[in-house]
């Protein structure tokens, strides 16, 4: 049995002097002065349930020269995520069963959990009985992004939500459109409420991916009054960028769906706090700098994000522009509950899925400590406050990258 001493602990809403006791990768207990055969003394650390990341593309496969397995788990374990969904439209696509229980194999041989999506194309909605119980829940492109998994038939969607309402899976969809990035966003709200009418009449659990506007979330909040089984997320880049930034950073800022603006940017932080956001994913979306480097217009779509996930929020909340109750909320609790996993919380019998975070470390993103294999971030030149040092995925310690030394000392990131 491993025993966390000494830290403060996230534990029903608010931190709490207390012991963790791991065992058989569970959380076995939570008290005071608990005996253990190796402990950890945590002084001066916060523990919390590591950050599940609903929204990643860990690419591998033929893409393996963006992003695989292996680079992804360090990144996501560098931005204190211990979980990862993990998208479909890889080179070739998870829409078959003997692709996703293969990329399944290659995601269980990293050090983190990772669960995987199931693409929906027009082959292969009528027949999911086989694909559901291997996949966290399926994926559906309604608009033009990496790979070539968009559905364009109207009709098809109506079957589609038919479908999947059977395997009582979520659906999460890319609602929105593509092409000149002022159009997709002014039309956000019209396409997520397509998709919402969509699941309205077919009883679809339907989650929205990477939501960028006050009027998409407004129409989704809209929804929710009316019994609509629907949660949504919306993604760093959306707090952190705008429109604006994607003007003078070009390629490097390019993303599906795209930057909106400063009144959208602040309405996001506002709801956010409101507690009207549910999740908080990256779409951790890597494509390397030469790929990158070839104007905005040839450029693929997509920004790296898994690797600083908590130390973009953790200093939101070191600043007091969040509370680190509702980052919890966004980063943990709801994705686990809403995806119906085991995680997102300390407790008693919980998975011991920790990340022990350095509240007070300071540190400026370079590009030399970048571990996604696409080697850059839209981050760098950005100090943050607080960091992760350590982290338990189901029982088992995986440090972050550079964290702490071979002996358990604390080295500095
Ligand atoms: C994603 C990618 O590169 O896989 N790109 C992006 O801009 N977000 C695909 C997607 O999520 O649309
Ligand atoms: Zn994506």
């Amino acid at each position: 049995m491993t025993v966390l001493t000494g830290a403060e602990v996230f534990v029903e809403g608010h931190l709490q002097k207390l012991d963790i006791a791991i065992e058989d990768g569970k959380i076995c207990a939570l008290g005071r002065d608990l005996e253990g055969d190796e402990r950890l003394d945590c002084s001066g650390k916060l523990v919390l349930p590591g950050v599940i990341d609903v929204h990643v593309h860990a690419r591998d496969l033929r893409q393996s020269h963006k992003e695989d397995w292996g680079s992804l788990a360090r990144a996501a374990l560098a931005g204190g995520v211990t979980t990862v969904f993990a998208m479909p439209n890889t080179e070739p696509p998870l829409d078959t069963i003997e692709r996703v229980r293969d990329y399944r194999r290659r995601a269980q041989a990293s050090q983190i959990n990772a669960t995987i999506y199931g693409a929906i194309t027009s082959e292969n909605y009528k027949d999911l009985d086989r694909l559901t119980p291997h996949v966290a829940a399926f994926k559906l492109y309604l608009g033009e992004t990496t790979g070539q998994l968009i559905v364009r038939d109207k009709k098809l969607h109506r079957e589609i939500f038919k479908s999947v309402t059977q395997t009582e899976k979520i659906l999460t969809v890319h609602a929105q459109r593509g092409g000149d990035p002022a159009d997709v966003t002014r039309h956000e709200a019209d396409d997520i409420c397509y998709v919402l009418d969509l699941a309205a009449a077919y009883e679809t659990k339907l989650h929205i991916a990477h939501v960028t506007t006050q009027r998409g979330v407004e129409a989704i909040l809209e929804a929710k009054k009316s019994k609509i089984d629907v949660s949504f997320e919306t993604c760093p880049h959306y707090l952190y960028f705008t429109a604006k930034d994607r003007e003078s950073r070009g390629a490097w800022l390019k993303m599906n769906p795209p930057l909106a603006s400063e009144e959208d940017r602040e309405f996001l932080w506002w709801a956010l706090n409101e507690g009207l956001i549910d999740m908080i994913a990256t779409d951790h979306a890597p494509h390397t700098i030469e790929e990158k480097s070839v104007g905005y217009e040839r450029a693929p779509a997509g920004v790296p994000g898994v690797e600083f996930l908590l130390p973009l929020l953790f200093d939101a909340v070191n600043a007091d522009k969040l509370s680190l109750r509702r980052f919890v909320e966004v980063c943990c609790g709801t994705p686990a509950r809403r995806f119906g996993l085991p995680k997102g919380e300390i407790a008693v019998g919980r998975d011991a899925d920790l990340v022990v975070i350095d509240p007070d470390r300071k540190k400026t993103i370079t590009r030399k400590d970048v571990q996604s294999k696409c080697g850059w971030s839209p981050y760098e030149g950005l100090t943050l406050r607080g960091w992760p040092v350590m982290a338990f995925v189901r029982g088992i310690r995986r440090n972050p990258p550079c964290a702490a030394l071979a002996d358990g000392r604390w080295s500095s990131l």
